[in-house]
């Protein structure tokens, strides 16, 4: 098996290879600015790592894992839109750079061509990645869905924000993986299995997004930190400061995200107080080492090389350190 930093290598020589000038400019120019943004990868990586991890033709990889990224970056322009979200990978938004409008038509195009990467598989590959492509993208919507919904909703518990995140986030990476072992022709039973390490390293990475979110350095992550907080987003961190918190700080937090007040970075610096205080961001750690080695879990019980395992392994650890 090659090291992951050869597949992301190989990944973004084929994703620029599938850029060129196309008409009308305004619709295609948002979408190769997103995609030539960069950011991690880490889907279409994960696609091709499983592919090989199953003893498949990794080339056969990389059309799924392609669809894979157009999808995360379609989903990433709506994303911004609905978060009002001004920075993107450390650049400015689609919708800010050109107007909601182009947001939304770029980000519709490529949610398409995401699909016509599958058109090219072989008739029983392509219907089983198709149908789990849309299952996982529904899943996706669903769980944008829950995350607007819970701005503004008064009660919201730990498992359902554990719900929301697992579709909104955690499902693609599952999803991703699952591809790169169908592409594999794994047996159903490793697919499983390779699609739950997807999906708990998936909820661990959205804890960590969440965290990063309010705590990250804005220079590495890329995006404007404290913006979940300016969006009264009910992260983790919000519902364990509400949950481990003493009365007052449980008070304090549910006014600040009640109100829009003029001075956001005094709400911002209030309310990154009351997490440290309270206990939320230690919590918040620890539940990211709990997702991540419920992952492991998954990976101990596929059948592979133990030289195999260790490159996911470590994989799955430096997310778990990651500053992007
Ligand atoms: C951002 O995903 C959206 C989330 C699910 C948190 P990434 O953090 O993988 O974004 P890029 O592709 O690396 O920029
Ligand atoms: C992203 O959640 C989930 C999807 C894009 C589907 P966030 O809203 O937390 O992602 P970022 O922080 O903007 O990347
Ligand atoms: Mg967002
Ligand atoms: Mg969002
Ligand atoms: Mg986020």
């Amino acid at each position: 098996m090659q090291s992951v930093s050869f597949y992301r290598d190989k990944f973004e020589e084929y994703l620029s290879s599938s850029i060129g000038d196309r008409e009308p400019r305004s619709l295609y120019e948002p979408m190769f600015y997103i995609l030539k943004l960069g950011g991690k990868r880490l889907r279409p990586v994960l696609t091709i790592l499983s592919a090989d991890l199953f003893g498949g033709e990794t080339k056969d990889a990389f059309k799924a894992a392609m669809a894979i990224e157009y999808f995360h970056n379609f989903s990433l322009i709506h994303d911004d839109i609905m978060d009002a979200a001004p920075l993107r990978r450390g650049k400015i938004t689609v919708h800010k750079k050109w107007d909601i409008n182009t947001g939304i038509l770029s980000g519709d195009a490529m949610l398409i061509e995401a699909y016509r990467f599958l058109e090219t598989y072989p008739p029983e590959v392509f219907k089983e990645l198709t149908v789990l492509f849309n299952k996982t993208a529904i899943e996706v919507c669903e769980g944008q869905q829950y995350d607007i919904d819970f701005e503004t909703r008064e009660e919201v518990s730990v498992s359902e924000y554990l719900k929301m995140i697992r579709y909104k986030t955690a499902v693609l990476v599952g999803g991703a993986m699952k591809m790169g072992a169908i592409t594999a022709g794994a047996s159903e039973a490793e697919q499983d299995k390779i699609y739950n390490f997807g999906l708990y390293l998936g909820i661990a990475f959205q804890l960590q997004d969440d965290y990063l979110d309010v705590f990250g350095d804005p220079k590495t992550f890329g995006k404007q930190t404290g913006g979940d907080i300016i969006e009264n987003k009910k992260t983790y961190l919000y519902l364990k400061a509400l949950e481990q918190g003493d009365a007052n700080q449980a008070r304090e937090l549910k006014d600040l995200f009640s109100i829009q007040p003029r001075n956001t970075e005094k709400k911002i610096r209030r309310v990154m107080e009351i997490y440290d205080q309270s206990g939320a961001s230690e919590e918040t750690k620890q539940a990211i080492a709990h997702y991540t080695n419920k992952a492991f879990e998954f990976l101990n019980q596929l059948d592979i090389s133990q030289e195999n395992k260790e490159v996911l392994l470590s994989f799955g650890r430096d997310l778990m350190g990651r500053k992007v």
